[in-house]
């Protein structure tokens, strides 16, 4: 076949302002810098935490755990359809409220002494409460969670006063996000992963392309091809913390048969569904701290990676769809797709494994990104910045660090 040589050129000179120094490779194992990124980051930025297609209709309600502060959180749509979010404890004694991961009630009942929350979090009932005077039920609601949504998604800031509100947290981005498909999902497949590795080691091996074609032999991941061996993207986009690539197009996509028929399916479902036409149908977005979404509405998936410790991370994979799958055949096609995608995935772990085990000794001190690895370099730059400002605050507050 005669393939028209595309016109590319490599994206260098968009990430030559990040620099060229090594990084220290501590940052990516060390229990103390863990802790400072958790208190600089994790518990004062926006995370993303499911989609507001689970919770359908007023009542509905989710848990989400978020090792990295040791919360649980309830996300509840109210009765007049807000979406409020606060801690999973009761304000008696502290009691988990509820264990199960979703559901659907005006109302959360500890099961302890039987206190009674509203879906607001305000104890709406208590058994012979008048023996607690002078505590008023009004001074019992359950502590509040920043949440907001962008593109459907529900994200959540720990942070009782955050700095800025989701939108301005995600800046130009934000009216981006809302044009992809995610932003019109009414269901999803998902799939759940721990992994002994740093959350930037997890989540670097995802913001760069240097080793597609090693690792990724088996599954011929698409944007490897002979005129752009090393999948370089034709694009980087930088907006504060945040930063994307625009996905190269492979002339000659290696599809297998079954992928093809697959991929089929998914086309005409998403033209029907009139989500094919997203300005960003090639951007992959890394919003930070560690989001991943994909334009795509092809294989329109998110990627988050929650922190639990500096060595350990839970990652969520999500296939965003549109419409349930109400056949035998659409049934499949979305299987198969999320399939693909851990079939890659699994490529991807155990060298993720072994990049972690490589630096526990210590022995390596410094680590190095090439130009292509630029969204890995932006990405520790932003988490030094936030540390230092972390640092400042709490020097200027009288705090020692
Ligand atoms: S701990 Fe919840 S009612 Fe006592
Ligand atoms: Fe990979």
């Amino acid at each position: 076949m005669n393939v028209e040589t595309p016109v590319f050129t490599t994206p260098d000179e968009q990430v030559a302002w990040l620099g060229t120094d090594p990084i220290p490779a501590k940052a990516y194992y060390d229990p103390e810098w863990f802790e400072l990124e958790r208190q600089a980051i994790f518990m004062r930025s926006w995370i993303e935490v499911g989609h507001a297609c689970e919770l359908p209709e007023p009542g509905t309600w989710i848990r989400r755990e978020l090792e990295f502060a040791d919360a649980s959180i309830l996300i509840v749509r109210g009765k007049d359809d807000r979406i409020r979010a606060f801690y999973n404890a009761c304000t008696h004694r502290g009691t988990q409220l509820v264990e199960e991961e979703s559901g659907k009630g005006a109302n959360f009942l500890c099961p302890y002494h039987f206190w009674n929350f509203g879906d607001d979090g305000r104890l709406v009932a208590a058994p012979d409460f008048k023996r607690f005077a002078p505590l008023t039920k009004e001074e019992c609601s359950i502590p509040k969670v920043a949440v907001d949504t962008c593109a459907g998604l529900i994200f959540v800031n720990l942070d009782p006063e955050p700095k800025h509100t989701l939108r301005e947290y995600l800046g130009e981005y934000a009216d981006r996000l809302e044009t992809l498909p995610v932003a019109k999902a009414t269901t999803f497949h998902e799939y759940v992963y721990e992994i002994d590795a740093n959350w930037k080691i997890t989540y670097d091996n995802f913001q760069e392309n240097y080793h597609l074609r090693h690792v990724h032999g088996l599954t011929g991941v698409a944007t490897v091809h002979q005129q752009n061996q090393y999948g370089y993207p034709d694009k980087y986009t930088f907006n504060g913390p945040h930063r994307t690539q625009q996905i190269w197009v492979n002339p000659e996509p290696l599809i297998k048969p079954m992928q093809g028929y697959n991929l089929g399916l998914v086309a005409n479902d998403c033209a029907q569904q009139g989500i094919m036409g997203s300005p960003d149908s090639r951007t992959y977005f890394a919003l930070f701290p560690s989001l991943f979404i994909i334009g795509t509405p092809m294989q329109h998936f998110s990627h988050k990676v929650y922190p639990i410790s500096a060595t350990k991370s839970r990652g969520v994979f999500r296939i965003y769809w549109v419409d349930d799958d109400d056949s035998a055949t659409r049934r499949y096609a979305r299987e198969y797709a999320l399939c693909s995608l851990r079939d890659i995935h699994t490529e991807d772990v155990n060298i993720i494994n072994r990049a972690q085990k490589g630096l526990l000794s210590g022995a390596i001190k410094k680590i190095h990104f090439m130009t292509m690895e630029g969204l890995c370099r932006h990405l520790y730059q932003q988490v030094v910045a936030r540390v230092e400002d972390y640092l400042e605050e709490r020097e200027a507050a009288g705090e020692t660090a």
